[in-house]
C-alpha cells in the first residue's frame, strides 16, 4: 500500500537543515501523529506507545548479511509501508515477494503489524526473506481446475491416440461413464465459478512454484481416473444401479454442502477485507456441519469423492478420495488449531474435519 503521508514526512526530515530540523521536528512529529491517526495506511498503534522514529537494519535471513538501513521510520507505520521503503532500495523485490521476520527462521510479520506493536524502538533489526516470484492466488486456482476439467473430457471423447482409432470419438455406452463425466465436469466448473464469484481470499499471491506442484496433483489424478473410467474394457459397478445412484446421491449431497459452506465463508468476510471470524451455521441446513467441524467444506469435498469412487468403482477414484482426504485433514487440523488460538471462546466440542473423531 502506498502511503504518501509517510513518504512526504520522511523526505521532509531528510531535507531540513540541522537547526530547523531540531525546532521543526517536534512540530512535525505532533502533526505526523495527527495525520497518522487518521490515515488508513497503518494500524492504530498500542495506546501506551509514543510516536518515535526508528532505524531499521535489514539483514538477509539466509546469508545474515546486512542489506540496508531504513532510517527515520515512524514506529506507528505498518510493515506494509516498510516493504514499500525496502522496495525503493531493492526494486526487484516487489512487496508481495518480501517477508520480514524478527528471527531469521521466525514467522512472517503481518502487513498491518507496526514497529510499536512489535516493541521495536530506536534501533532494531529485521530479517528479510525473498519469497520468490509470486503469482495471483486466483490464477493458481484457475490453472489447477481448468486442467482437470478439460483433460477428463479428452479421455471421455476418446481421442484417437488414447485407446486406438477403432474407439476414436465414440464415448462409452455405459450410463455410469456418462454420469461420471457429468459429475466431474460440474465439480470443476463449480470450483472455477467459486474462484471467480465466491471466494474472498486473504492472500493476494503465492509462490509461482505452487502452480506446478498443485497442477501435477490435480491434472495427474484427473487423467489417471478418466483413463480407467472411459477405457473400453471398463466394467460398471457390481451392484448395478443401486450402487451407481447411491454414489451419485452422496456426490450431489456433498457438492451442495461444499457450495453452501463456501457461500457461508463469503458472508463471514466483508468484500475487500481479510477479516476472519468464527464460522457459524446460517439459515442453510448444510451449514449445520459447522456445529461439528471447523472445516466442513473439506468434509463435504471428501464425501463427494467417496461418492464418485463408489459410483464408478475404481481403485484410482478411491485413491484420489484417500489422498485428497489426507491432505485436507492436515490443513483442517492446522486451521482448527489456529481458530482455537485466535478465538478463546471457540466452541470446544468442534473437531477439525470428521465429526466426533478428528
Ligand atoms: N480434492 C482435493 O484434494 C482438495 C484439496 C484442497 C481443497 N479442495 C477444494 O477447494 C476448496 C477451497 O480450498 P481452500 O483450501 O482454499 O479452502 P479454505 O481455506 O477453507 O477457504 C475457502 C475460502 O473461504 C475463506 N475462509 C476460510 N475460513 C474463513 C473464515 N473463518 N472467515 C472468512 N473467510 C474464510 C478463505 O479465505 P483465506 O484466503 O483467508 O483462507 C477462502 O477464500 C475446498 O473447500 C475444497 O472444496 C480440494
Amino acid at each position: 500500500m502506498d502511503c504518501p503521508v509517510v513518504r512526504k514526512f520522511l523526505s521532509l526530515g531528510g531535507d531540513c537543515a540541522e537547526e530547523q530540523e531540531k525546532k521543526g521536528l517536534e512540530k512535525s512529529v505532533k502533526k505526523m501523529n495527527e495525520i497518522l491517526s487518521k490515515s488508513s495506511c497503518h494500524k492504530q498503534a498500542n495506546k501506551n506507545s509514543h510516536f518515535s522514529l526508528v532505524e531499521v537494519e535489514i539483514i538477509n535471513a539466509k546469508t545474515k548479511q546486512k542489506m540496508c538501513t531504513l532510517e527515520r521510520v515512524g514506529n506507528t507505520v505498518g510493515i506494509s509501508v516498510l516493504k514499500e521503503l525496502f522496495q525503493k532500495k531493492y526494486p526487484q523485490f516487489y512487496t508481495s515477494r518480501q517477508s520480514f521476520r524478527l528471527e531469521p527462521r521466525g514467522k512472517s510479520l503481518k502487513d498491518n503489524d507496526t514497529l510499536a506493536d512489535l516493541n521495536l524502538t530506536n534501533e532494531c533489526i529485521l530479517y528479510f526473506k525473498d519469497l520468490g516470484p509470486q503469482v495471483g492466488w486466483s490464477t493458481v486456482f484457475y490453472c489447477e481446475y481448468a486442467g482437470p476439467l478439460l483433460l477428463y473430457l479428452l479421455f471421455y471423447i476418446r481421442l484417437p491416440f488414447i485407446y486406438g482409432s477403432e474407439y476414436a470419438f465414440k464415448p462409452s455406452e455405459h450410463q455410469v461413464v456418462q454420469i461420471a463425466a457429468l459429475c466431474h465436469t460440474i465439480h470443476y466448473a463449480k470450483r472455477l465459478l467459486e474462484t471467480k464469484f465466491v471466494h474472498r481470499f486473504s492472500h493476494g499471491t503465492m509462490p509461482i512454484a505452487n502452480i506446478f506442484r498443485n497442477s501435477v496433483y490435480y491434472w495427474g489424478f484427473a487423467a489417471w481416473m478418466s483413463y480407467f473410467i472411459n477405457h473400453p474394457l471398463y466394467t460398471p459397478p457390481c451392484y448395478g444401479d443401486t450402487q451407481i445412484y447411491t454414489g451419485l446421491a452422496i456426490f450431489i449431497f456433498c457438492e451442495l454442502g461444499n457450495l453452501s459452506i463456501h457461500l457461508a465463508f463469503k458472508s463471514l468476510r466483508p468484500a475487500g477485507s481479510t477479516k476472519r471470524q468464527i464460522p457459524k451455521p446460517t439459515m442453510n441446513p448444510f451449514t449445520l456441519m459447522f456445529n461439528l467441524v471447523s472445516c466442513p467444506n473439506y468434509t463435504y469435498e471428501a464425501g463427494s469423492w467417496i461418492g464418485f469412487a463408489l459410483m464408478t468403482q475404481t481403485v484410482v477414484g478411491l485413491l484420489f478420495a484417500i489422498v485428497g482426504f489426507m491432505q485436507m485433514a492436515q490443513w483442517a487440523l492446522g486451521k482448527h488449531r489456529n481458530y482455537r488460538k485466535e478465538f478463546p471462546d471457540y466452541p470446544r466440542t468442534r473437531k477439525a474435519i470428521v465429526p466426533f473423531i478428528l
